[in-house]
């Protein structure tokens, strides 16, 4: 067995996001469902990184609240209390960072990195010091890569500090590096801030390293997107538009047959079995799950879903936190809410709401219904109208229907009560006491009243 050098992860996001003009920390917008944030601490995690030290400083509260809530991610947070440069934020973590550790440089607001560039990134950086960097045709405002007649990198000027020449190199800095951190503290030490910016800059040590007679290795990014910033709204929508045409790409390869791959958003996880089939406008939040077969009909809007083989959904559902058996129907404008389970062959109607309910096989509420805190058997049917009054003001009450009872029309179910098996109520009804298996319930008002010849004798008054 062989000793690894463990992997630190310093995280940068001190900076304000100024330009976001929002009350949310920068790197807590979400792309793809996830917190920027989240994103790039996964992406280190899914690269091998083995600890990560967010660099904090405007709203870092907000951050570290948001950090405490996430499972998973081995990270501590540093504070830099004033924003004096890239290098200066990397400094804050190093005291943390034992000597034989190597250290990766991320950005917090860099939310579509990919494993495979930190990777790269990483063996890279055994040789002495490793940069991501890129080609892109508009460089303005980024760092430019020098590099000697032999190619070999020789220093990184920023932007206000280039001259016309460095400003037409196309080779840019994207900001992530990796470097033996014992190396890394020595070449920090030596930063000064006599630049235009008047900052300590993160880039000079590169030039460090090159005069070291250091290595310095390039590693080069999937493309552009891969490590563009977000620092307004519109980066932040343009980085959700690349993270959901790869996404869409590697499922339709995967087997899934979108009606228009630019009209569907995924901001979490699908998993899918076979001829899964998906109208226009549907968005799909966290964990989803859909077997073989399913079919969901437009602007549908599925969160942490799991449905069984064949099931369809159908226009205007929403479905949250729920799960279904095989072959149900499910809509059009049909609503799921947390805890709702169905088991094969349900029929869920239009504007029916299930709320933390199960319903056995063959179950129906095909039209206007409430069903909450609800068990009901198999095959049972629920009419139009009927509503299981689970709420007293204060508790939450169970109502309980059994299999084959049929709940007629525009009832009222009084919670806690007992429908019993095939027990029948009759339309109108407000129940209020258990009812046997088998029997018949009436609980109407006031029962009909016929006044003949009604309307000729009104017209006389
Ligand atoms: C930096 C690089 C530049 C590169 C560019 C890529 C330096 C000196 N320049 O420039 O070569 O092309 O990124 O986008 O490193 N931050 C802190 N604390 C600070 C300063 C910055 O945490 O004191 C964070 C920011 O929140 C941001 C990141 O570091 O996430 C980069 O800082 P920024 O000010 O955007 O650097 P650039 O000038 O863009
Ligand atoms: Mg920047």
């Amino acid at each position: 067995m062989t000793m690894q050098a463990s992997i630190h992860a310093v995280i940068l996001a001190a900076g304000q996001g100024t330009r976001m003009r929002s009350a949310l920390p920068k790197v807590l917008h979400p792309v793809g469902g996830t917190p920027m944030l989240g994103r790039v601490l996964a992406a280190a995690q899914a690269a091998g990184v083995n600890h990560s030290h967010l660099v904090l400083g405007h709203a870092a509260e907000q951050v570290r609240a948001w950090l405490a809530a996430q499972s998973g991610f081995d990270a501590a947070t540093v504070v830099q209390p004033q924003q004096l440069g890239t290098a200066h934020a990397v400094q804050q973590a190093l005291p943390e960072i034992p000597d034989h550790a190597l250290v990766v440089v991320l950005y917090g607001d860099v939310p579509l990195v990919t494993p495979a560039t930190i990777q790269a990134l990483i063996a890279a950086a055994k040789v002495g010091l490793a940069l991501v960097t890129v080609e892109v045709v508009q460089p303005h405002g980024y760092g430019r890569i020098l590099r000697d007649s032999a190619r070999r990198i020789t220093g990184i000027v920023e932007e206000r500090d280039a001259s016309a020449a460095e400003r037409a190199i196309h080779e840019i800095n994207t900001g992530l590096l990796a470097a033996p951190a014992k190396r890394l503290k020595r070449w920090l030490s030596k930063v000064k801030n006599d630049n235009a910016k008047g900052e300590f800059y993160l880039t000079d040590v590169v030039a460090l390293a090159a005069s070291d007679g250091v290595e310095v290795a390039a590693v080069a990014a999937a493309s552009a997107d891969e490590v563009e910033g977000v620092n307004d709204p519109l980066q932040l929508a343009q980085a959700e538009r690349r993270l959901q045409q790869q996404q869409t790409a590697q499922l339709q390869r995967d087997g899934l047959f979108l009606a228009d791959p630019a009209r569907f958003e995924l901001r979490g996880s699908l998993k899918i079995g076979r001829d899964v089939r998906i109208d226009v406008g549907c968005v799909l939040e966290g964990a989803v799950e859909l077997g073989d077969g399913v079919v969901i009909g437009p602007y549908c809007v599925l969160r942490n879903v799991r449905l069984g083989a064949g099931t369809r959904v159908d226009a205007h559902s929403v479905l949250d936190t729920a799960v279904a058996g095989s072959n149900c129907r499910i809509g059009p404008f049909a609503r799921l809410r947390p805890g709702a389970q169905l088991a094969d062959e349900v029929h869920i109607g239009n504007f029916v709401e299930i709320k933390q309910s199960t319903l056995g096989a063959g179950a129906k509420a095909n039209h206007l219904a409430y069903v909450g805190d609800a068990t009901v058997g198999a095959r049972a049917n629920i009419g139009a109208g009927v509503i299981t009054c689970n709420y007293d003001g204060v508790d939450k009450h169970p109502t309980v229907i059994g299999a084959d009872a049929f709940i007629g029309s525009d009832s009222q179910l009084i919670a806690p009560v007992t429908i019993g098996q095939g027990a029948y109520i009759a339309a109108g009804s407000t129940i209020v006491r258990d009812v046997p298996d088998q029997a018949l319930a009436v609980a109407r008002a006031r029962e009909q009243k016929i006044v003949p010849d009604w309307r000729a004798r009104k017209k006389d008054r």
